[in-house]
């Protein structure tokens, strides 16, 4: 293979996974197609930037021309593919934003990839996707044959997309790979999503917004195992499998904001508890989900993954990196950010 195209390089776990190929592999030429919404930022990707063997491309995903041309411009072996709307409150708000990036630009990329690939062999399309598939555990973990059962506009558009990535493969024998991935965190997270937000807010002294009783668990794995997992996966994963991934690392929100309040505490120089006293219980998510957990014995036992950083050590390198990359959140939650983080959480 030598020319890998990988979308939405310029997000959070898009950019380590640029970062991961384009260092790995110098005979490849790596491609990232992003289109910069407000959760793309080339500030991720800076040192990648000289490399002779990456290239940066600015364009939608939901543009079908556009893919078409690209394609047949740049004749692409391989496609990773992580482009997406990702976060469930925006979906609650705004589902057809979710439908047009991730169905559509999904779909679109597969046929452009089925009109310019002439032969399949060697050929593959590797959709990044999410256990929330899956929907919402009491007990038990998530396996690869677990019923799709969606539950937030998000996760029922990344179900839809993984189901025809694998539509397209029985109709056209298209060469797909899937993975599902359990909850992500570590350095360039838009601040968001749970993890980057809490540090934020405790850094500048704001309150730290628990949906209800923060009794929903979420299973953490580091965003550079995810690159590493999904690395493997793209050169060692079985055409037309599905690979879950996971950290074994299950939270609940209340106790994972504490700790982080802790670990936040001492790096500060705060007295301890300081931070805790921010904690605020606010309205619930509509329909949160309660439980995800990942069973990665498949990843594990075929093709050799495993996480290879313990949470607490992971969770000190991400607050590390957050408090030293003071410039990069000021920059990212200006403008529309400051505007939604407002909105959303005076509501
Ligand atoms: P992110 O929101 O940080 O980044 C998404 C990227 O896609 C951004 O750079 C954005 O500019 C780009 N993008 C959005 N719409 C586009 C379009 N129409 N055309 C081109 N580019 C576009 O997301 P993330 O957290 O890095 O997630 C990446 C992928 O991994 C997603 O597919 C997500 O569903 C999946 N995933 C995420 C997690 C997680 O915990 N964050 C877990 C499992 C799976
Ligand atoms: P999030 O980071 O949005 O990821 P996901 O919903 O995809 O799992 O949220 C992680 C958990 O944290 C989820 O149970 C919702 C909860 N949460 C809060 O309690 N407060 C917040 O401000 C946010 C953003 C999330």
């Amino acid at each position: 293979m030598d020319k890998i195209l990988i979308t939405g390089g310029a997000g959070f776990i898009g950019s380590h996974v640029v970062r991961k190929f384009v260092s790995a592999y110098p005979g490849l030429q790596v491609f990232n197609l992003d289109m910069l919404t407000y959760a793309g930022n080339l500030e991720n990707l800076r040192d990648v930037e000289p490399a002779e063997n990456y290239q940066f491309i600015k364009g939608d995903i939901t543009d079908r021309e556009f893919i078409f041309n690209l394609f047949a411009d740049y004749q692409f072996d391989g496609v990773i593919h992580l482009a997406a709307e990702s976060h469930v409150d925006r979906s609650i708000r705004n589902p057809l934003e979710f439908i047009q990036t991730n169905i559509i630009g999904t779909v679109n990329l597969m046929d452009a990839a089925r009109e310019n690939w002439h032969s399949f062999s060697g050929k593959r399309f590797y959709h990044i996707s999410t256990d929330e598939v899956y929907g919402s555990l009491k007990e038990g973990f998530f396996i690869e044959s677990t019923p799709y059962d969606p539950k937030s506009p998000y996760s029922a558009s990344k179900a839809s997309s993984d189901h025809f990535v694998r539509a397209y493969q029985n109709t056209y024998g298209l060469p797909i790979v899937i993975s599902n991935c359990s909850n992500n965190y570590g350095p360039n997270q838009f601040p968001e999503k749970l993890i980057p937000l809490m540090i934020h807010n405790i850094r500048n002294g704001k309150e730290l917004p628990v949906y209800g009783k923060g009794d929903n668990i979420r299973d953490w794995l580091y965003v550079q195992d995810h690159a590493d997992a999904i690395d493997i996966i793209f050169h060692k994963g079985v055409n037309g499998e599905t690979y879950n991934i996971g950290g074994e690392n299950e939270w609940k929100n209340i106790d994972l904001v504490k700790l982080l309040c802790k670990i936040m505490d001492m790096k500060l120089g705060r007295k301890t508890g300081s931070s805790e006293k921010l904690i605020t219980f606010v309205k619930d998510r509509a329909g949160h989900d309660f439980r995800y957990a990942i069973d990665a014995s498949k990843v594990s036992n075929e093709l050799g993954w495993k996480p290879s950083l313990q949470f607490e050590e992971g969770l000190e390198k991400t607050v590390d990196w957050y408090l030293s990359n003071d410039e990069w959140l000021k920059n990212v939650t200006s403008g529309e950010y400051q505007k939604y983080y407002e909105d959303f959480y005076s509501a």
